[in-house]
């Protein structure tokens, strides 16, 4: 398994209260290197949460994470970092561009740590191929204070993918786009996963994203349900 979740709860103690604010219990989830998954549920059910966990960048109250046949949730911040800029591509569910660098520096921003020349130039190739796959090739040298939130989404997407991560985590991709931005975007992630063999999990609230995808998980009540097939 590319990523699992073994029994992951996560909680929130509330001061000065006795009762604890359960966000996940006791969930559970493989991710196959070749698997896609959406996972759907309201406002609030710990989806970006469970997606947190999942990337190393919250700690599971108890419970185990298991990336690449490797427990993780007890590592310290620096193996974490490392780990994460070897594996995951994130989409975060607002964009954290950084506004002082341009659309086309943000994209290249993971590729800047890749020792390698040729992996690097590599990498610059690909964002240019990305940028124009996502239809950003005029606003390159904009900053992100210049440019719409669907353009800084779709450049967070760029970002996320330019270091070709075998496991992309994505929080409401689509969640700023119109309909054809997004049906581009869906098509992208799915010819990434199919093509390239890269693990995809996003949060959604379309249902023409999550059709894409191989499985369709719910997210109610701190548990986690697989949908069956239609
Ligand atoms: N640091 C925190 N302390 C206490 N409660 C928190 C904390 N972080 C998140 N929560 C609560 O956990 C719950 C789940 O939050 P989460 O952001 O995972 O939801 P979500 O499913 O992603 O929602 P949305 O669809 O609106 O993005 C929410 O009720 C939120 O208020
Ligand atoms: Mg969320």
């Amino acid at each position: 398994m590319l990523a699992e979740l073994q029994e992951i709860s996560k909680y929130y103690e509330q001061p000065g209260q006795e009762r604890r604010f359960i966000i996940l219990s006791q969930v559970s989830l493989s991710i196959g290197g070749q698997d896609s998954i959406a996972i759907v549920g309201p406002s609030g059910s710990g989806k970006s949460t469970l997606l947190n966990i999942l990337g190393t960048l919250d700690r599971p109250s108890s419970g185990k994470v298991i990336l690449d046949g490797t427990r993780v949730d007890a590592f310290d911040e620096n193996q974490l970092s490392t780990i994460r800029n070897q594996f995951i591509g994130f989409v975060f569910q607002l964009h954290h561009l950084l506004p002082q660098l341009t659309l086309i520096e943000n994209i290249l921003l993971p590729v800047l740590p890749v020792a390698d020349k040729l992996k690097q130039k590599m990498a610059v190739e690909r964002a240019h191929h990305l940028v124009e796959r996502l239809g950003l090739q005029n606003q390159i040298h904009r900053r992100p204070g210049k440019l719409s939130v669907g353009e800084c989404q779709r450049a967070a997407v760029a970002r996320a993918l330019v270091n070709r991560p075998r496991l992309l985590l994505a929080d409401e991709p689509t969640g700023s786009l119109d309909a054809e931005n997004a049906g581009q975007l869906g098509q992208l992630l799915g010819e990434l996963n199919r093509e390239q063999g890269m693990a995809v999990v996003v949060v959604t609230h379309s249902p023409d994203l999550a059709s894409r995808m191989g499985k369709i998980y719910r997210l109610t009540s701190g548990e986690l349900q697989l949908i069956p097939p239609s």
